[in-house]
C-alpha cells in the first residue's frame, strides 16, 4: 500500500479541464478563426520544477512559463499556426512528430530550416491532415533539450470521433536526476552503444503516478505518448476493460486488448477504458517491461455508474493516408547495424562525439549544413517498400518524418496493417513498411532512442 501514499491526486476538475472537457468550446473558437489562426506562442524557457521528493530541479526546459509543455490542440483539416520564440541559450527548432507537414515546417535544422537562436523566432503554419495523438519536440541538441523537458503532446481532434465521457492525455517520460534532484550526465557512452542510458526518475505528466478521476461506468479515452529519450514500455491496464483504439496517431483496424504491448520512444497509444461501476475503484496503467514494473498513472471511479458499454463506441475514422501499391512498389533495403567506424562529430546541434550505429553501413556524421547523400531518392507519387532489417541485439524505434507508412509484414510476428510513423523493430526482425512518396522534400529517418540517433542511426529520404 506504499503506492497509495505516494500517489498524487489531481483535482478532478483540473484534470478534466486540461484533458478535454471545455475542449469543444475551444474547438469551436478555433473553427471560427480557421482562415488565419492566431499563432500559439511556444516560448522555450528554463525553469525550476519539482520532479521528485526533495528540492526542485533547476534548468528544466519547457514551453511556456511553468510546468510541462502544454498539450497542443489542433483540428484535422483546419489551419494551425505556432510561433516558436527561443528563450533559452541554445539554438532550437520544433518538430511535429507524426504530423504530415510540408517539408519547410518539419523542424530539422539545416536539412529544412535554420537554427532559431536565443531571442529569435520561427513561425510554423500547416494544416494537419490526420486526427490522432502526436507530439512535438526540438530537433536540435535533443539529448539535452528533450532530456531536460522539451517534449509535449499534440492532440489533433476530429469532430466525427465517437463521444467519450472523458479524455486524458498522459505524457510519459523520465529524467536523469541525482539524489539532490539535479540533472546528472545526460548519457554514458557504454549505454549509448547498447540500450541507451535510462532516466532515474519516471513521470507521467511530470508527476509520480498521478491519479485522475473519471466517472464510474464511464468511457475514458486515454491518449499516451512516450516522449522519453530512451525507454521502451510494455503496457498493461489493470482493474478495467480496456482496448487499443489507435497507435501512433492512426486507428487500429481491429481493436484489441492490451497485453504487455511494447512501444518505444516516439510512439503513442490510445486506449478506450471502461471504468468500474463501483465508486472508488482504481484502474492502473502499468509498464511491465523489465525487472521493475511500474504503475504509471491511475484512474479512480467517481459518482454513480453511467453504465456505459465499450461495445457501443463507434469507430475512429481512418486518416487519409495514400494506399501503397505493394505490387508496383520499389524496394528500399535498410539495414540497422552497429559500427566500429568512428565519424568525428563536428559539434553542432549536439553531437555526442561517438559513432556506435549505422544505417546501410553508414554512420550519420551529425546534423550539418552539408549532410551525406540521402539513403534513397524517391519519385513523388511512387510507392515504396522499406525492407528493414535489425542486425543488432537491441530494439530500435525507427521514425520516418513526413509520411505515414503501413506495416505490411514482419519475419517474427503477425502485424496489423497499421499506419504509423515509428516502428519498434526487435533484434533479428525483418519488417516491410510500405508507403507512397507523396510529400516532397528531405525527410529524416532515425532511431528515436536519441543516443542511437545521435551516434549514427540516422539517415534521410529525398522525395522529388
Ligand atoms: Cu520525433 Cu526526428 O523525431
Ligand atoms: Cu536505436
Amino acid at each position: 500500500m506504499s503506492v497509495l501514499t505516494r500517489r498524487k491526486l489531481l483535482q478532478g476538475a483540473a484534470a478534466a479541464g486540461a484533458a478535454g472537457i471545455g475542449l469543444s468550446a475551444a474547438g469551436k473558437l478555433a473553427g471560427l478563426a480557421a482562415a488565419k489562426p492566431e499563432p500559439l506562442i511556444l516560448k522555450t524557457a528554463s525553469i525550476e520544477a519539482r520532479l521528485m521528493d526533495g528540492a526542485p530541479t533547476k534548468n528544466v526546459l519547457t514551453y511556456g512559463e511553468a510546468g510541462m509543455p502544454p498539450v497542443v490542440r489542433m483540428r484535422k483539416g483546419e489551419p494551425f499556426a505556432a510561433r516558436l520564440i527561443n528563450g533559452i541559450d541554445d539554438p532550437t527548432t520544433i518538430h511535429w512528430h507524426g504530423v504530415r507537414v510540408p517539408n519547410k515546417m518539419d523542424g530539422v535544422p539545416f536539412l529544412v530550416q535554420p537554427y532559431v537562436y536565443q531571442g529569435d523566432r520561427f513561425d510554423y503554419a500547416f494544416t494537419p491532415p490526420d486526427a490522432g495523438t502526436f507530439w512535438y519536440h526540438p530537433h536540435c541538441n535533443t539529448l539535452i533539450q528533450m532530456g531536460h523537458g522539451l517534449t509535449g503532446v499534440i492532440v489533433v481532434e476530429n469532430p466525427n470521433d465517437p463521444v467519450f465521457d472523458v479524455e486524458m492525455v498522459v505524457n510519459l517520460r523520465d529524467w536523469r536526476l541525482g539524489d539532490d534532484s539535479q540533472f546528472i550526465e545526460s548519457f554514458r557512452p557504454r549505454d549509448a552503444a547498447k540500450t541507451g542510458t535510462f532516466g532515474t526518475v519516471r513521470t507521467a505528466n511530470w508527476l509520480d503516478q498521478p491519479q485522475f478521476d473519471a466517472p464510474a461506468g464511464g468511457l475514458v479515452r486515454l491518449r499516451t505518448a512516450i516522449t522519453d529519450v530512451t525507454r521502451i514500455y510494455a503496457f498493461r491496464v489493470d482493474g478495467a476493460e480496456a482496448s487499443v483504439i489507435a497507435l501512433d496517431g492512426n486507428p487500429v483496424s481491429q481493436r484489441f486488448a492490451l497485453d504487455a504491448l511494447q512501444l518505444g520512444p516516439g510512439q503513442r497509444l490510445e486506449l478506450a477504458i471502461r471504468m468500474p461501476d463501483d465508486e472508488g475503484a482504481v484502474v492502473s496503467l502499468r509498464d511491465v517491461r523489465g525487472t521493475k514494473p511500474k504503475i504509471l498513472a491511475t484512474l479512480r471511479s467517481v459518482g454513480r455508474s453511467l453504465k456505459h458499454d465499450l461495445r457501443d463506441l463507434g469507430r475512429l475514422e481512418a486518416n487519409p493516408v495514400a494506399e501503397v501499391d505493394v505490387a508496383g512498389a520499389k524496394r528500399i533495403p535498410l539495414a540497422l547495424s552497429a559500427t566500429a567506424e568512428n565519424v568525428p562529430g563536428d559539434g553542432i546541434c549536439g553531437s555526442l562525439g561517438y559513432s556506435f550505429w549505422a544505417i546501410n553501413k553508414v554512420p550519420w556524421p551529425g546534423d550539418t549544413p552539408d549532410p551525406t547523400a540521402p539513403l534513397a531518392e524517391l519519385k513523388l507519387g511512387q510507392s515504396y517498400v522499406i525492407d528493414m532489417e535489425n542486425l543488432t541485439p537491441h530494439a530500435h524505434p525507427i521514425h520516418l518524418h513526413g509520411m505515414g507508412f503501413k506495416v505490411l509484414s514482419s519475419s517474427t510476428r503477425a502485424v496489423q496493417p497499421l499506419v504509423s510513423d515509428t516502428y519498434l523493430i526487435q533484434p533479428n526482425e525483418k519488417v516491410q513498411l510500405g508507403f507512397v512518396a507523396d510529400n516532397p522534400g528531405d525527410w529524416l529517418l532515425h532511431c528515436h532512442i536519441i543516443e542511437h540517433q545521435k551516434t549514427g542511426m540516422t539517415s534521410y529520404l529525398r522525395v522529388v
